[in-house]
């Protein structure tokens, strides 16, 4: 199978997202076409190193950065961590990093490369589906404050993404779904086709085949890639991916990040925006129905029935897609399209909330 590419082409950096099966092992020639600067630094988990470490031997010598990868190491002194790598190294502009893990690695060890000596050349190699579908993309990097999510952060566009699928092969099955629930959010958005490609093709979904991989992780890449192109720094279209991101956040908040992987969060928050159209009369009930499908299809999610509605509503009023004042909630229309409202009041959330189970 022939490696993919995609071009990403913003504002403030064009790059390309090679997709492939096995291509980590072409990743020097990939760093050296786009003439990354031969010093190359790997930030790592241990959890990833020890399952992966071995590919990179050909790639650097250098040894790797390794720090840990919990949502709660998300944070400035993990950041600080590879600061101190890269200062005793004496890496200097001409160095690349390579950030080689899931969303979390990418996310802190992104905002180390946009940040020391103000920024020097980042590769993302994604480790997790949902690294590989959404967050090595698009340039959003940073890290976590104890008094919210991803509140510390930048924009700063990597030089190279690099996706090989075969490094999924390790990947525990919740996390994988977590990944696929993401999947289902640009099917629900973006692409009626994809959407009912994971239905038809579940079984190979699950058994990781490689065809059926390469074509959900190419046609998810291409949508992230058309939409940060369109709209770089989230200020319109780029907000339409936060489907089911506002439900999702705040299940994720008010249980302390501790019970929902952030994709199994939202898949509730998809269910939550889908209610609240179908309420509208914005969206058909069949289009409701058919989104429930594919999650239970994709697997049990964590239990919510003990979660308040008012819980929801207040971790809410603390989201970043508030907009002076106002609440943008993304409303699917139909498979494949949805669009942007910012008139969804307290009463009609409430409602839709204790529709779906939560408690008054
Ligand atoms: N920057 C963005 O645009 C963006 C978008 C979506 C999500 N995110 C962020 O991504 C983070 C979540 O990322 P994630 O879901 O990848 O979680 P993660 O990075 O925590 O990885 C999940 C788990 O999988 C393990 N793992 C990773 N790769 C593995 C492999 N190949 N084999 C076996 N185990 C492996 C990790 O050790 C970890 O325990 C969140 O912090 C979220 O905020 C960022
Ligand atoms: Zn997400």
């Amino acid at each position: 199978m022939e490696p993919q590419r995609l071009d990403v082409s913003t504002p403030s950096r064009r790059y390309a997202i090679t997709l492939g099966e096995g291509i980590l092992d072409r990743l020097t020639r990939v760093l050296d076409e786009i003439v990354a600067p031969a010093r190359r630094f790997v930030v790592s988990s241990p959890v990833v190193w020890r399952f992966h470490g071995q590919r990179f031997a050909a790639i650097t010598r250098a040894e790797p950065i390794l720090v840990p990868d919990g949502e709660r190491f998300k944070q400035l002194p993990t950041v600080g961590r590879v600061y101190e790598a890269l200062i005793r190294a004496n890496a200097d502009r001409a160095s690349t990093l390579i950030t080689f893990g899931g969303g979390v690695i990418g996310d802190l060890a992104g905002f180390a490369a946009a940040t020391y000596l103000r920024g020097i050349p980042l590769v993302h190699v994604p480790t997790t589906l949902l690294a590989q579908v959404d967050s090595s993309i698009g340039g959003k990097v940073g890290v976590n404050h104890a008094l919210g999510k991803n509140l510390i952060g930048a924009f700063y566009q990597p030089h190279a993404v690099v996706v090989d699928w075969t490094l999924l092969a390790t990947l525990p099955r919740r996390e994988f779904r977590a990944g696929l629930y993401e999947v289902v959010k640009y099917g629900m958005t973006s692409s009626a086709p994809l959407f009912d490609r994971i239905a038809k093709d579940r079984t190979a979904i699950f058994a990781r085949d490689s065809a059926t991989l390469a074509a959900i992780i190419g046609e998810s890449c291409r949508i992230k890639a058309q939409v940060v192109e369109a709209d770089e720094k989230e200020l319109g279209l780029r907000r339409i991916l936060n489907f089911g991101h506002t439900a999702g956040h705040a299940l994720e908040a008010v249980t302390r990040y501790r019970r929902f992987r952030h994709g199994e969060a939202v898949a509730y928050g998809m269910l939550v925006a889908a209610e609240l159209a179908v309420a509208r009369g914005a969206m058909a009930d069949r289009v409701r129905t058919a989104l429930a499908d594919i999650i239970t299809s994709l697997g049990p999610l964590p239990p919510i029935s003990d979660i308040s509605a008012g819980q929801i509503l207040e971790a809410m009023q603390h989201d970043k897609k508030m907009v002076a004042g106002r609440l943008h909630f993304v409303l699917p229309t139909a498979v494949g399209s949805a669009t942007i409202v910012d008139d969804v009041t307290e009463k009609e959330m409430r409602k839709t909330l204790e529709r779906m189970g939560l408690r008054k």
